[in-house]
């Protein structure tokens, strides 16, 4: 193999929001579209995560992406829950995240679980964007579909405009009052030091290029350095769930953010009391949905590298904890691993 070990790993999205607000749609939609530019294969479901890869976002997002500025290889999405018994799935999915999407219902504005991910972003120093989902629920809208908002904003009265506008300034204002300086995206200029607002509608797709390219851009400029890892490294994640599977036992789902995890490997997990030191069984991925049958929902994998979504059966796995994290050993001591581990909880 004589590939350079270092890489540039896919970044990790986390798509944060009150109940209902979209999350689950946006994802839905940036999918629909690759199935239907005849490329549902290019996009790999994970555990608990969707991987899109760079040519699909640039022949979704269009003109608006040349692959050729990019050398990303894409984008990882996390969905998460937004019913408020969910913070600990949320508030991991938010800390894991290199960058973000806050979704919020232009109609419904800020709710307690958009200021509960807002508190996650902060405190995590994650920097984000925000969705201004349901534009097409605008009284008197004229949908196109899978526009870019400008387009999209054009073709609107001057009636139909000026709703909208009064929407995106109350989601503006709401996050000033949050400290947050923020700006509809097109007219921000930093995005490290502005939060950009982009329209979209979930369901008709309008606005969805713009969303893609602006998370597109925000990774490239200000991430790259921090996703240069070296792939063939042990790995290292954190624990979304914690599952009984049926012929497995209790399993986890874990977000691999660096390195990689074989099917051999000797891991270390934070536990409710003590790490939990065990080997793996096996690394399973969801099957493709066409190929689902009634046996098993998953297939083995041999290995996995950063940034990706796996479920891992294992042995002592009961007293795993959401939210811990997940070390390969490979060849360093185990103490040390223990204390990296210890020391993360
Ligand atoms: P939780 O996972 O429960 O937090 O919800 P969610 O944020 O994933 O919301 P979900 O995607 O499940 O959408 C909730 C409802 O809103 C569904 O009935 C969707 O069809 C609807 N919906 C989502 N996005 C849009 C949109 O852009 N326009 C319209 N009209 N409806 C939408
Ligand atoms: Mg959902």
């Amino acid at each position: 193999d004589t590939r350079d070990p270092t890489s540039l790993r896919t970044p990790i999205v986390a798509v944060l929001g009150h109940v209902d607000h979209g999350k689950t749609s946006l994802l839905d939609k940036i999918r629909g579209s690759a199935v239907i530019e005849g490329e549902a294969g290019a996009i790999t479901q994970h555990i608990g995560a969707t991987a899109v890869p760079l040519d699909i976002i640039s022949s979704i997002a269009g003109d608006l992406v040349d692959p050729d500025d990019f050398d990303l290889p894409g984008l990882l999405f996390i969905d998460t829950p937004g019913h408020h018994s969910f913070t600990t799935l949320r508030s991991r999915g938010g800390a894991l995240a290199d960058i973000a999407i806050l979704v919020v219902d232009v109609n419904d504005g800020f709710q307690p679980q958009t200021l509960e991910a807002l508190d996650i972003l902060k405190r995590s120093q994650t920097p984000f964007i925000v969705a201004a989902n349901k534009i097409d629920t605008v009284p008197g809208w004229n949908a196109n579909e899978d526009s870019p908002i400008n387009d999209t904003y054009e073709s609107q009265s001057d009636r139909v405009r000026s709703r909208l506008d009064e929407s995106l300034y109350e989601i503006i204002g709401n996050l000033s009052d949050e400290e947050f300086s923020a700006d509809l995206y097109w007219r921000v200029q930093n995005f490290q030091r502005n939060v950009g607002v982009v329209p979209v509608s979930a369901m008709t797709g309008e606005g969805v290029p713009d969303l893609l390219t602006v998370m597109m851009g925000l990774s490239q400029r200000y991430m790259k350095e921090e996703m240069e890892i070296d792939v063939a490294g042990p790995g290292v994640g954190t624990v979304l769930e914690v599952k009984e599977e049926k012929g497995f036992g209790k399993t986890i789902d874990i977000v691999l953010y660096d390195g990689t995890i074989k099917a051999d490997d000797t891991i270390v997990v934070g536990g409710q009391n003590d790490p939990i030191v065990t080997e793996v069984r096996a690394l399973l991925q969801p099957r493709p949905l066409a190929e689902i049958r009634t046996e098993s929902r998953f297939e083995k994998v041999d290995e996995v590298s950063a940034a990706s979504g796996i479920k891992i059966a294992a042995p002592e796995l009961g007293d795993a904890m959401a939210g811990a994290p997940v070390r390969v050993v490979r060849d360093r001591p185990l103490e040390d691993v223990i204390q990296e581990v210890r020391a993360e909880l």
